[in-house]
This record gives C-alpha cells, sequence and structure tokens, in this order.
C-alpha cells in the first residue's frame, strides 16, 4: 500500500461506505407507505414463517431464527423430508404440508417464500390476501403478469413485499453504487457480465422425490432457465448502478450439451439496451466456469468489477489518480493496475472503531452477509413502515426484463421492451 496523501477525502470515500452500510443495519430509507395501524413496535416480536424448505429455504431459515425479536412460528414443505429439516432448524414451529392451512393460522404476521418459481405468484398472492407480509424468493414470478398481479396486491392490501436480490444489501454493493453515483466512473456507456459454470445444474432425485419437483429448474414449464436463477441477479444490478431499466433486448441461447431431457437453453448470450444507450451484454454459461460471476460496470474514467467476493476498479490511463486510491487495498490483479473496494480493511474504519466511535455498528453491518442484512431489512420494513430496497417494483423491473430476453432467444428477434410495461 502506498502513502496515505489526503485526510479529508478520505474520510469522504469512508463515510460514503460507511453510511451505505448503516442504512441498511438501519432500516432507515425508503417511502413510508403501510398504514400505522399496522405497525409493529421497534421491540415487538415478529411472528414469521417460511414456506418451501428446499436449499434456499433452509438457509433462510437458518438465518431468520437468528435474527432478535423474530420468531419462527411455522414451516411448510411438500416434501416430508424437507419439513422435518425445516423443524430441525426452527425448534418448535409448527409444520404444515398445505401452505393455505398455515396461513389462517392469525399469528403469522411475516411470510418467506423460498419455492420453485410457479409458485410465486400464488403463494405471494395468497399470503397477502390473508393479511401477512411477504419477502418471496427472486426471481419475482414466471411471468409479466404474474409479477404485476404480486405488486399489486401488494399496494391493495398495504401489506409489504420484498424480493430477495439480495445484492442489494450487501455492503460491497452499496458502497460501489454510492461511488457510482459520486461519478468515479465518470459517464457510463457499457456494461458486462457472466455467470459461468461448470456443471449441469442437475440434482439427484431422492426416492421419495420427483424429477418435476427436484429439477424443476430445468423445464420450461417450471422454470424461466438461466435468465431468471443466475441473470435476474445480475439485470438487477446493472438496473441498480445505472439507474436505467432496459427498453430492448437481443440475443441468442441454445441447448448444446447438456441433452439430457431438460429443455431449457444451457447456454445464452445477450445484449440489451437501455434508454440512455448504454448496451450491457450478459453471458451464461454451464460448460466452462472461466470467469465465474462478476459485473463489470464501464465507465468513461474507469472500470469497476462488481462480485460478491472481492470489488476492483480500474481507473483510465487518461484519468487522474483519486485522492482515496492511496490507502485503498492493491493486489495483484494480472498487472492491471486494479484497486480492491473494501472498506472494512481500511485503518482509520479499524481505529475509530477501536476508539469506541458509533463506526463499531457499522463495522459489523460490513462484515454481515447479504442475506442477514436483507432479512434484517425486512422484518425493519414492518415495525417502521420503510419501503424495502429490494421492493416488488425493483423485483418487478428484473423480472421483466429476463422474461423478455427469453422471449428475444426463443423467437431470435429484437425485442422491445416499452415503458407502458413496467407499469404496476
Ligand atoms: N437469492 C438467491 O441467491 C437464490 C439462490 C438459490 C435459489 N433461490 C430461489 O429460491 C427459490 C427456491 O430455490 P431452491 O434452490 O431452494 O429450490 P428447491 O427445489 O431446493 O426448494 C424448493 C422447496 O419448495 C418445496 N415446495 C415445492 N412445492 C411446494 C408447495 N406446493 N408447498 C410447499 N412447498 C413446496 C419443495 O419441496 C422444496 O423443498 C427459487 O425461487 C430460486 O430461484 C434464490
Amino acid at each position: 500500500m502506498t502513502q496515505q496523501t489526503d485526510g479529508l477525502s478520505r474520510r469522504d470515500f469512508l463515510k460514503g461506505a460507511v453510511a451505505t452500510a448503516a442504512t441498511i443495519g438501519m432500516g432507515s430509507i425508503g417511502v413510508f407507505t403501510h398504514a400505522q395501524a399496522d405497525m409493529i413496535g421497534p421491540n415487538d416480536t415478529i411472528n414469521a414463517a417460511l414456506i418451501g424448505v428446499g436449499s434456499e429455504g433452509g438457509m433462510l431459515l437458518s438465518k431468520t431464527i437468528k435474527i432478535p425479536n423474530v420468531k419462527v412460528v411455522a414451516c411448510c414443505d411438500i416434501q416430508p423430508k424437507h419439513l422435518q429439516r425445516g423443524l430441525d432448524i426452527a425448534k418448535g414451529a409448527r409444520g404444515y404440508a398445505d401452505y393455505r392451512e398455515m396461513l389462517d393460522d392469525k399469528s403469522i404476521q411475516a411470510v418467506i417464500i423460498a419455492t420453485p418459481i410457479g409458485l410465486h405468484e400464488s403463494m405471494t398472492v395468497d399470503s397477502l390476501r390473508a393479511g401477512k407480509h411477504v419477502l418471496c424468493e427472486k426471481m419475482m414470478a414466471y411471468s409479466t403478469e404474474g409479477a404485476i398481479h404480486m405488486a399489486r396486491v401488494a399496494r391493495q392490501t398495504g401489506r409489504k413485499l420484498q424480493i430477495g436480490h439480495q445484492r442489494r444489501y450487501n455492503p460491497r454493493y452499496r458502497h460501489a453504487h454510492k461511488m457510482i453515483q459520486d461519478g468515479l466512473l465518470g459517464e457510463i456507456t457499457h456494461v458486462r457480465s457472466q455467470w459461468n459454470r461448470n456443471a449441469s445444474w442437475r440434482r439427484p432425485v431422492a426416492q421419495d422425490s420427483t424429477e418435476e419437483l427436484t429439477n424443476w429448474r430445468l423445464y420450461k414449464k417450471s422454470s424461466q432457465g438461466l435468465m431468471a436463477e443466475l441473470g435476474s441477479h445480475q439485470i438487477d444490478v446493472v438496473n441498480w448502478m445505472i439507474g436505467q431499466v432496459p427498453s430492448a433486448v437481443v440475443g441468442i441461447g441454445g441447448l448444446d450439451y447438456w441433452k439430457d431431457g431438460r429443455d431449457i437453453f444451457d447456454n445464452v448470450q445477450m445484449v440489451f439496451e437501455y434508454p440512455n444507450g448504454v448496451k450491457y451484454t450478459f453471458q451464461s454459461l454451464t460448460t466452462n466456469q472461466f470467469d465465474g460471476a462478476t459485473e463489470q460496470i464501464m465507465g468513461t474514467k474507469g472500470t469497476m468489477i462488481l462480485s460478491e467476493g472481492p470489488c476492483t476498479f480500474y481507473r483510465e490511463p487518461k484519468t487522474d489518480e483519486e485522492i482515496w486510491e492511496s490507502m485503498a487495498k492493491k493486489e495483484a490483479t494480472d498487472g492491471k493496475g486494479g484497486i480492491t473496494l473494501d472498506a472494512s480493511k481500511s485503518p482509520r474504519l479499524q481505529k475509530e472503531a477501536a476508539e469506541g466511535s458509533s463506526i463499531a455498528d457499522e463495522i459489523a453491518n460490513l462484515k454481515k452477509d447479504a442475506y442477514t442484512l436483507e432479512l434484517e431489512d425486512f422484518f425493519q420494513t414492518l415495525r417502521d413502515g420503510h419501503e424495502p430496497m429490494c421492493s416488488a417494483r425493483v423485483g418487478l423491473e428484473t423480472c421483466l426484463a429476463a422474461i423478455k430476453a427469453n422471449e428475444a432467444m426463443e423467437n431470435r428477434a429484437w425485442t422491445d421492451i416499452p415503458a407502458s410495461l413496467y407499469k404496476i
């Protein structure tokens, strides 16, 4: 690391990071919407329930039980072994095979939905109509109409609806978003992202399960494929970072390698166009994991590479060095001179924390995982009424773009996404 240079600018840089992290923990942003009468007091216990104790639901459940003043009182799954896993995690919870029966329980205030995408709409709408607030896993819905329906019912019922694109809650991504808003990259003109893996995505079917229940992702009738399961996370990041939603998409995909009975594409290559002229290319492969999963935001002054691991900044050679660069961590990055954006490692944050300033809480947030922050924000929305960071609107915008991308590939055609489609 090089010598530190300018204290004031470093401070501003770090304050940005801290402020973004702090908003996550305190749930202090957004529009206040639901009626005062429905508010839950700051220290009241919230009774929560979960539908779908599969791989994602099990993970969410084990994080939910650790959130202060939240009690998981019920779990639901149609597969008995999965339900039992839920009951083993959430000790004392009641178990249900039928989610509608569970929704009859008036004591349940919040429902987390982690079932296959084709069930999100009906389960969310039924939960909202039963008076529950909902955190529904991504992608929001199997169809655009389904996503719009969910958002409208949330509005009609005055209940909160949050969608599970957890990068919105990731302190690194929030830090990067703040820096982009502050102009670090200049004018953003292009974005690239890829989510590449070398694996079939096929899960072994247990004796007491079925192909339909286990490998729902592999079939068009129950899945929107790579665009929904992987691409939607990255579309969401891009929409957020550039503050726009796509107006058109073109692309090509194929089922070219994993010819094992599935019918979804095993590789996709897309270009999205945004109203301000930004072009965003997205690739997802299942036969080569080179470059893994990252988003590269490219502007006239630099490039930011975002990931759930390290995030890195590359300054364009013609751009002057940012004053804060001297305190940032520089790591070997293929000789390209990248700077790792890692505010939690900053000497100044660590020093202030050691001195007992309130920054300690904010550092603690920087160390939390995005799922925990997502869940904390969900329960906080029920207490103070703020609009969730990953709201129904955000979920819908992402969902629409991913579904239009699939349409473009199916029809092998340039596909417009008119602004009117985004209306709730
Ligand atoms: N946010 C993320 O990063 C992330 C990661 C993985 C999965 N997900 C999302 O989470 C959701 C679930 O994915 P998964 O990998 O856990 O799937 P999964 O197949 O492992 O789990 C789904 C669970 O839902 C249960 N289920 C199916 N039909 C049901 C019904 N009618 N009533 C009650 N339970 C029912 C199944 O038995 C299973 O236990 C999907 O929407 C997926 O996209 C999100």
